[in-house]
């Protein structure tokens, strides 16, 4: 067997530098290209004959550039002669759509997930999927990664004082309840309503515990407008929260999301580096998951 190699696709190099100094295992050369239509290039210049090769590629924007990006690396180490094919994708775009809300819509997720794999890929490395039955769609080994710790970890720096952790949403229970777990804190549930034609919009229904003079901290999988997290502070401070903290794993950050937070009652989110941070903000901090990262694509090896 010749030795493993990293390849970063272009969503984010700095998290696969990162992962390949703590791994140890070395960046290969790639070479990756737009072409005047719009279509997507990569030359691998390494060779990865009877290798391991690991594909960092997050699906961020511009995601379904990234998506094929990700697909035509893999063909491309596939026909090299790679040993086996480790998909890293930090961040699953389209993993918000791993159901039909009614009829006529896609699997998206699935969709992906089928992509991927058709391209030659043979493991998946994953983190915090908006579904855990996500890791279903794909046909071959999953590994899935948590940032809960790395999350709870640093908000414990802050030394909240009566901190209580806050699902936005009924969906995000099971994560919340593990999140309050972490942090040795009491877990509080919004119900929140999404129209189902009005995608970005979002209404908080009701809630379910007790937040008065206490410090919320709301975890989610992905801010993406910041729709969710927003409209869950507001309704926070009228049930008289004193301050407001967000975790979440993916920063996506669409559209005016960070003007939107840094307007809002939040006082700072924190998002992992699944997704690359191009914009900086007093209000988001980025903990980063490369260790995370690195241990398991030792432990592959
Ligand atoms: C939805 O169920 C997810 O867990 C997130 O709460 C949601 O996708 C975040 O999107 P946005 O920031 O646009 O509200």
């Amino acid at each position: 067997m010749n030795s493993p190699k990293i390849f970063a696709g272009s969503s984010n190099k700095s998290l696969s530098l990162s992962v390949s100094k703590k791994s140890t295992i070395p960046l290969g050369k790639i070479q990756l290209s737009v072409f005047g239509d719009g279509e997507i290039d990569v030359w691998v210049e390494e060779k990865v004959n009877n290798s391991d090769v690991f594909i960092i590629q997050s699906s961020s924007q511009p995601i379904n550039n990234h998506i094929i990006e990700l697909a035509l690396i893999a063909d491309a180490v596939r026909r090299e002669g790679a040993r086996k094919i480790t998909a890293v994708i930090p961040y699953f775009g389209y993993s918000r759509k791993e159901k039909q809300s009614r009829p006529g819509e896609p699997i998206s997720a699935k969709v992906i997930a089928d992509l991927i794999i058709a391209s030659g890929v043979n493991k998946v490395v994953v983190l915090d999927l908006h579904a855990d039955a996500i890791v279903g769609f794909f046909n071959v080994p999953v590994i899935y990664l948590s940032a809960l710790e790395v999350l709870s970890s640093r908000l414990k720096k802050e030394k909240l004082t009566d901190p209580i952790v806050v699902s936005p949403d009924t969906g995000g229970v099971k994560r919340a309840r593990n999140f309050a777990a972490f942090l040795g804190a009491p877990l509080a549930v919004m119900e929140k309503h999404r129209q189902i034609e009005k995608h970005d919009e979002v209404e908080i229904l009701s809630m379910s515990g007790e937040v008065k003079g206490d410090t919320a901290i709301l975890i989610d999988d992905v801010i993406s407008t910041g729709g969710t997290i927003i409209e869950n502070a507001r309704a926070l401070k009228e049930k008289g929260v004193k301050k407001i903290f967000v975790a979440a794993s993916h920063g996506v950050f669409a559209d005016h999301a960070i003007k939107r937070i840094e307007e809002s009652p939040i006082e700072k989110v924190f998002v992992t580096d699944s997704v690359e941070q191009k914009i900086k903000s007093p209000k988001i901090e980025v903990v980063s998951v490369s260790s995370l990262i690195a241990n398991s694509l030792k432990e592959e090896l």
